[in-house]
């Protein structure tokens, strides 16, 4: 394809190094799409002749056919995606065929078609996690009484619902909707026609090409136009961070599922066995989750680094792009069809989790809040009392609501019988009552607006 000025062919090396053709066929729809948006706009120009423009797209839409079939070129000479397609092209309609790269440079045309993989690759995404946020809306509306213990520290904190603590990965997963919306409104301008860095003397018409690709419009800078690679980088930090979102709820599936939690039993569909171990249902798929996060946190770090410090415009490192974006772009949609899974279909151990939340003293701040409301002592000295009748429960074994009141009183004569009634953990979640707080009507409310939100019932 640049032969010309060249007296020899490239060394074995040279050709492996310099092709990205293993990876970027996988650009081929939008190479094809891009293609004959160009061809019609320079047969609409007057730059090709209709006849020419209409035996280019012809031949480009028997290529189409072909690829679909699962022909894909592999022939490491031909380079790339984009040579390839021409190549062919060539073997199908002739010397025509090299009117097509009137007016443009594999530069506009690389980012092109990169721009509408990353578009495309957002939606996917978006639609994704659409299903994990109903699936955990879902669950979390069948357990909105739940009762289970909240944590800080890994240590039983105060107790919590279980549909409260779904719902807190529901928030995460709509802030990770909401960044690769964000932009996805940014990506959506044609690089096309910016040719290999300055324009074209040709009279193209941009717009044309642009509206026929979905775009809103053609970008504004013709050097900027072949050097951005934000659009593929936004894409990579929102995939960090919702892979960052999906390792914790994998992570928390980990814990609970473990013996000593015994909060889920995740089942067979999304488990694998030990092969010398007989007992063992281990949580793989939640396991390579929250694995599959880092490697997404790298792809990220590899397209960084890549593109600091290059100078405009093109440069050859920015072939490096597709690898990353493709690599994150396949975990992250993996990890999510496998979270929205294990969400759907995990058997929640409800007895468990109350069971945990009554044993951990859980209710204590509840006894603490109780001092200062109905006895008016000040927090930190019923901070201070509430510590003794914990240390008396611990030794009493008893949970704090089994206490019986003489204890409480002969550690502070001013706890009442009225005090029971706030230490079970039932009246400790229905008291947080505050906007956002883990009462279970709070959290139904919650639940209907964000259903209101996905627009489902
Ligand atoms: N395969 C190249 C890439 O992916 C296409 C652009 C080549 N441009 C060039 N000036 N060599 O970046």
């Amino acid at each position: 394809m640049w032969g010309g000025r060249f007296a020899a062919g490239p060394a074995a090396v040279m050709r492996e190094i310099n092709a990205s053709l293993p990876f970027d066929k996988r650009l081929w729809r939008q190479d094809i799409a891009g293609s004959i948006a160009h061809a019609n706009m320079l047969g609409a120009q007057g730059i090709l002749s209709a006849d020419e423009a209409a035996t280019i797209i012809a031949g480009l839409e028997a290529i189409h056919a072909e690829y679909e079939a699962g022909d894909l070129p592999h022939d490491l000479d031909l380079e790339d995606i984009h040579m390839a397609t021409e190549s062919r092209l060539a073997d199908k309609i002739g010397p025509v065929a090299g009117r097509l790269h009137t007016a443009r440079s594999r530069n506009d045309q690389v980012a092109t078609d990169f721009r509408l993989f990353v578009r495309d690759a957002m939606d996917e995404v978006d639609a994704s996690l659409y299903l994990l946020q109903r699936a955990l809306i879902d669950r979390a509306a069948e357990h909105a009484d739940s009762v289970m213990p909240g944590f800080t520290h890994l240590q039983s904190a105060q107790p919590v619902t279980l549909g409260h603590h779904l719902m807190a990965y529901h928030e995460m997963i709509a802030r990770d909707r909401s960044r690769f919306a964000d932009a996805r409104a940014r990506i959506n301008l044609s690089p096309l026609g910016a040719a290999a860095l300055a324009g074209t003397g040709f009279p193209t018409d941009r717009h044309m090409t642009a509206a026929a690709l979905g775009f809103d419009g053609p970008t504004r800078n013709s050097l900027d136009s072949v050097s951005d690679r934000d659009f593929a980088l936004d894409y990579l930090m929102a995939a960090t961070q919702c892979s960052l979102h999906l390792s914790r709820l994998a992570e928390e599936f980990v814990i609970w599922a473990s013996q000593p939690f015994g909060f889920i039993s995740l089942p067979d569909a999304y488990s694998t066995g030990s092969s010398i171990m007989p007992q063992k249902r281990n949580p793989d798929a939640a396991e390579l989750v929250r694995g599959h996060a880092g490697r997404i946190v790298g792809c990220m770090t590899s397209l960084c680094v890549t593109m600091k410090g290059l100078p405009l415009a093109y440069s050859k490192d920015m072939q490096d792009d597709k690898p990353p974006l493709f690599e994150a772009h396949d975990l992250l949609g993996l990890s999510i069809t496998a979270m929205t899974g294990m969400v759907e279909t995990t058997l929640f151990r409800t007895d468990r989790m109350r069971a945990l939340a009554e044993s951990g003293f859980s209710t204590a701040t509840d006894l603490a809040d109780w001092l200062v409301r109905e006895a008016n002592v000040p927090f930190r000295e019923a901070h201070h009392i509430t510590g003794r009748v914990v240390k008396a429960a611990e030794q009493a074994g008893a949970t704090l609501a089994d206490l019986p009141l003489d204890t409480l009183q002969a550690i502070d004569p001013r706890i009442d019988a009225r005090v029971h009634a706030v230490l079970t953990v039932d009246a400790s979640v229905a008291s947080r009552t505050s906007y956002g707080g883990t009462a279970p009507d709070q959290v139904r409310a919650r639940i209907a607006e964000a259903r209101a939100a996905l627009d489902v019932e």
